[in-house]
């Protein structure tokens, strides 16, 4: 279509066209934001926005109160509401085997102080690879529901939710005031084929899995799209209530049936590891026949006083475990060893492979651990190799099969250079792992660190993948973390690129902008320092409270001998190696200039927000001493620690309480020194929360 030149128009011309282009223009944005649907490409978009403007810029008068130029941000932005859980979504740990299954068994009641042979009975149930979902209720209505998000806050999908019929309105009968209840939406075989078939023919897209296919179907912004998708639930999971919906699990599925929730038919009571191990085989039997796919089963302790108790670490609970179904293995040809550079510069070894099929999934990559492993093994480029899957780990290479070796096949040397930027790689002695030496200048380092800053658990910011950090790098755009806040002055440069557009562009700088806030512990992970993952992270920003005193007490304990480098040490679950890691980043001068740099471009969250206000222990640093007689030293101090406070190991004036056992030695005697309040168990049981001992 040929446009008449905005010179050429007239003012009346101009102003007709102006409002054409605000419509239409509006109309492409609903298109594309709130159904997901767009009819045109970035390209044809842009192309309207730029006429838009050029227009404007030959007639300023007559730019318009609607006008696309002067609206920042269609609403809603980009998608879903985000909604915070009361209780955060967890997910599972696993196991492979009856051994680890056992050993799971045993952690879980030495944490409850109870003896090897103590009773534990179980909840077995079919774990399906769907989309876990939070169900709020409020004096039996349904209220809200979210996808699970990072764990803390998920999306806000109450609309579709309410289009499925498996998700009850109302819960026949009493029901708590308030209730989370949680479960997996999921596709049925038949009904994903079907469905797939559907979208063929359609022209639509079709979905990889009964996974994706579910996850898709949910998180529709039309929920007329989600109505007409068949997907099921399975009720399986508590969150917050008001009042203690059952006394054990299995109690609580029986009150799911009867709110009117379906509950998975297979789901069993055991009584101990041996009918657990039975329950698994027979699951495992009769997997092929299920109308679902299932990975593997979930144990539950069925005690929900326990399951209180034990709580959980990190993202996963003490009190269940998934028990994944034996990993699957193929043989394919080693066509390459491909050396990949780490954020905190480890070389690791990576197999490219013939592509297999390997129990449904097309395998191209597996993982070959360090260069040790691969002499030990010793695995040539050209072999045929035996690797095997299992779960959602990286697929790994067991051994060659030797008889299939390629004549001239020659043993790997593993590189004492980094491949990425040339420098020396050395293995410390006891080491396993190689490193470049090359710190920040490696760009390999560079590019590792920043896809972990954005990562999920650190700054999440949607928009910015691996690719595109590794083409803002390579154009000098993005070198260091503070890079990434500085990209919205490129937005129109961005909107310019091959690829990209106005629309993701404006996108992109949305996504960035949405993360200048940021709680201290996403943070303090975000900077990828060697050995500090999300839960240290955690302790640590517990532990400092806010930015300014981490990063002072850190420079502090860059000292040897400094009393902020003892009581560094002493932060229960920071070991003497995480020490040296953290000491070592803030000695770098680079390090802390990166740091200043972000800290003045966000504003970092205190960590005591996050911590519930009503608390007494908030804050407060705890002590435990001497023999614990109602629990163990890990609950005791997984206890306070879930109540805010800070558990060390050495008394000092900076110590608010010290819990005495019995038989306490010499913190009990410093205590009184110094003046600092102890109490006895029973008390501190009280102080806590727990109840009393029986
Ligand atoms: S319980 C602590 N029960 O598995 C509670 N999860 O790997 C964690 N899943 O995010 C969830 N079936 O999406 C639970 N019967 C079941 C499950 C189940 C499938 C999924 C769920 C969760 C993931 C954890």
């Amino acid at each position: 279509m040929t446009r008449t030149s905005p010179e050429a128009l007239s003012e009346a011309e101009a102003a007709a066209e102006l409002a054409r282009l605000a419509g239409e223009i509006a109309r492409h944005d609903a298109l594309y934001y709130r159904q997901d649907a767009p009819e045109i490409s970035d390209a044809a978009y842009d192309a309207l926005r730029r006429r838009n403007a050029e227009i404007e810029a030959r007639f300023p008068d007559l730019v318009r109160p609607d006008s696309p130029s002067r609206r920042v941000g269609v609403a809603p932005e980009g998608g879903f509401a985000k909604l915070r859980h009361l209780q955060p979504m967890l997910s599972l740990d696993n196991v492979f085997d009856p051994a680890e299954f056992v050993e799971f068994c045993a952690r879980a009641r030495r944490f409850l102080g109870l003896g090897a042979e103590a009773p534990l009975g179980f909840v077995g149930e079919p774990k399906i690879d769907g989309l876990s979902i939070n169900l709020t209720y409020e004096h039996g209505h349904f209220v809200r529901g979210a996808t699970r998000g990072d764990g803390m806050e998920g999306e806000d999908v109450t609309a579709n939710l309410r289009t499925m019929a498996a998700v009850p309105r109302r819960l026949h009968g009493h029901a708590p005031a308030l209730i989370e209840i949680r479960g997996e939406v999921f596709m049925a075989k038949a009904d994903f084929l079907a469905l797939n078939a559907a979208q063929e023919a359609a022209g639509e897209k079709v979905f990889a899995n009964p996974r994706n296919a579910a996850a898709g179907s949910l998180r529709q912004l039309d929920p007329a799209i989600t109505a007409a998708r068949p997907l099921s639930l399975f009720a399986y999971a508590l969150g917050e209530a008001s009042e203690a919906p059952a006394a054990t699990h299995w109690a609580y599925l029986e009150r799911l049936r009867s709110w009117g929730f379906t509950v998975n038919p297979l789901s069993r009571r055991l009584d101990d590891e041996a009918q657990a191990a039975a329950f698994q085989a027979e699951i495992a039997a009769t997997r092929a026949g299920l109308a679902y796919d299932i990975d593997g089963v979930v144990y539950k302790i069925d005690d929900l006083g326990l399951q209180r108790r034990l709580g959980f670490v990190g993202r996963a609970p003490r009190w269940a475990i998934a028990w994944k179904f034996p990993a699957e293995q193929a043989s394919t040809v080693l066509r390459e060893i491909r050396i990949q550079v780490g954020r905190t510069g480890a070389l690791t070894p990576v197999a490219e492979l013939e592509p297999v099929n390997v129990g449904g999934v097309l395998v191209s990559r597996a993982s070959l651990h360090n260069e040790d492993e691969i002499a030990r093994k010793d695995i040539r480029v050209g072999d045929t190799v035996l690797i095997q899957r299992a779960g959602d780990v990286i697929p790994q290479v067991l051994s060659v099969v030797t008889e299939r070796r390629p004549q001239g096949a020659q043993p790997f040397v593993f590189p004492d250079h980094c491949p990425a930027c040339g420098s020396l790689a050395l293995r410390p002695p006891g080491e396993a792992v190689r490193r470049c030496t090359g710190g920040l200048t490696c760009p390999a380092q560079r590019v590792e660190r920043l896809i972990h800053f954005v990562s999920r658990p650190a700054f999440d910011i949607e928009g910015l993948g691996e690719k595109t950090i590794q083409e803002f790098h390579d154009l000098g755009w993005l070198l260091g973390p503070a890079d990434i806040f500085r990209l919205p002055e490129r937005e129109a440069e961005i909107a310019a690129r091959e690829g990209w557009g106005a629309l993701s562009a404006r996108n992109l700088v949305r996504a960035i902008a949405a993360r200048r806030r940021i709680p201290l512990a996403r943070f303090i992970y975000a900077l990828g320092i060697r050995r500090i993952g999300e839960r240290n992270a955690q302790l640590l920003a517990r532990h400092y409270g806010g930015y300014a005193d981490w990063r002072a007490q850190m420079l502090a304990a860059t000292t040897i001998g400094s009393e902020a480098r003892e009581a560094l040490g002493s932060i229960v679950g920071i070991g003497p190696a995480i020490a040296e890691e953290l000491v070592e980043f803030f000695a770098e001068r680079r390090n802390r200039e990166t740091l200043d740099a972000l800290a003045g471009l966000l504003t970092i969250e205190d960590a005591a927000a996050e911590v519930a206000a009503d608390s007494a222990l908030a804050g407060k640093t705890v002590v435990f001493t001497g023999t614990l007689a109602t629990m163990s030293r890990p609950e005791a101090k997984a206890r306070a620690q879930a109540l805010g406070a800070k558990v060390t190991d050495s008394v000092s004036a900076k110590t608010d309480l010290v819990v005495v056992g019995e038989d306490a030695g010499s913190k009990a005697r410093k205590a009184a020194e110094l003046g600092v309040r102890t109490i006895t168990e029973a008390e501190w049981r009280a102080l806590a929360g727990m109840e009393p001992a029986g």
